[in-house]
């Protein structure tokens, strides 16, 4: 019995001694002191020797137990140093290095020149009290044309090219159509400002698209006058070209307004000097404008004895194609990627 003792825990050492792992260490630990471990069997036998020799067993193996599970607990403790400093070199990384290609090479998504554009003058507008609202890209002839002024059979209706839809409604052809919707919700005085994606149906070339962007704004006071206009034009193309512009009006005929004007900004190009870009003029047609007519206020729900207003309508795809020089507008439709980028 004491020779199997011995041998179990010779045999146990060793294999402790040389394991080279935590896992190989529990192994061990299963295989002799575990519930059918070597060790463990020999103690359910110890019952069947006489007592003098049962005592000397029992002694034996309990001191045998415990040397080993010392044995492993040491070794469990020197391996686990030895691992963690072996970290230092095996997780060694050299943070001043350029990060791998993979990572290098994920690129970040650009915004559209329209979103950007439309941000901008978003701000400066906010910052002059403007009122954000937004409204349906399919709309009801009643916003789109009726309440703006522009009756059935009213040959302003051919001004612009208009997609029906099977049951009598339209794709909106102008942001003009969200001022009726403001005005049924707002109490004047206010400024709001509705930015939008329009439609028209037209055959497409260099200059026209089907699907197109605007910013309309709209100022309901006492007293608005055509100089309140020309100060807020001012403000928001000075803000989004980053330099000073001048703007003119020349009369122009929207049913919506009265009077009605085409707004001009001097020449960014030749500073109103004169050149190819303002073909010799020193101005560059931009926008359409006016007065709000009285029977636009009746429609929105207010008394035009009381009220009076000013409205503007720009598209932001020839805004940014005169500021960026691009000369074809569907540019900005084609999903390019390389166009996107460049902004
Ligand atoms: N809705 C017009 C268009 O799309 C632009 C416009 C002109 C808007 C005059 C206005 C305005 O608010 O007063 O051509």
């Amino acid at each position: 019995m004491e020779q199997k003792l011995e041998a179990i825990k010779k045999d146990a050492l060793a294999s402790i001694a040389s394991a080279g792992s935590v896992e190989a260490l529990d192994e061990i630990r299963v295989r002799v002191l575990g519930r059918k471990g070597e060790l463990t069997g020999i103690l359910r036998t110890l019952g069947e020797l006489p007592p003098e020799q049962r005592n000397i067993a029992g002694k034996k193996s309990n001191e045998i137990k415990r040397a080993i599970e010392e044995a492993i607990d040491s070794k469990t403790s020197s391996l686990q140093a030895e691992s963690f400093s072996g970290l230092a070199t095996s997780e060694w990384i050299d943070v001043t290095l350029d990060p791998p290609v993979s990572v290098r090479e994920k690129k970040l998504g650009y915004l559209h020149p329209i979103s950007k554009t439309q941000r901008e003058i978003e701000d400066i507008l906010t910052s002059m009290g403007f009122q954000i609202l937004d409204g349906p890209e399919a709309e009801t002839e009643y916003y789109n044309f009726e309440a703006l002024n522009i009756p059935k059979f009213h040959p302003a209706r051919d001004m612009q090219d208009t997609f029906w839809t099977e049951d009598g409604n339209l794709l909106r052809t102008h942001t003009s159509a969200i001022q009726i919707r403001g005005m049924e919700h707002m109490t004047p005085p206010f400024r709001i400002m509705a930015p939008g994606r329009v439609f028209r149906y037209e055959a497409t070339d260099a200059s026209h698209e089907h699907t197109f962007y605007q910013v309309e704004g709209m100022m309901v006071d006492k007293e608005i006058s055509v100089s309140h206009l020309i100060y807020v034009m001012e403000e928001v193309l000075s803000g989004v070209f980053r330099h000073h512009v001048k703007v003119r009006l020349r009369p122009g005929y929207f049913p919506f307004v009265e009077p009605g004007f085409e707004l001009d900004f001097s020449c960014l190009i030749c500073d109103g000097k004169g050149c190819r870009v303002c073909k010799q003029t020193g101005w560059i047609e931009f926008l359409g404008c006016g007065l709000v007519h009285p029977n636009v206020l009746r429609a929105g729900g207010i008394d035009p004895d009381q009220w009076t207003g000013f409205a503007f309508g720009m598209g932001l795809n020839r805004l940014i194609m005169m500021q960026a020089g691009i000369n074809d507008i569907r540019h900005f439709m084609s999903g390019d990627i390389r166009f996107v980028q460049q902004f």
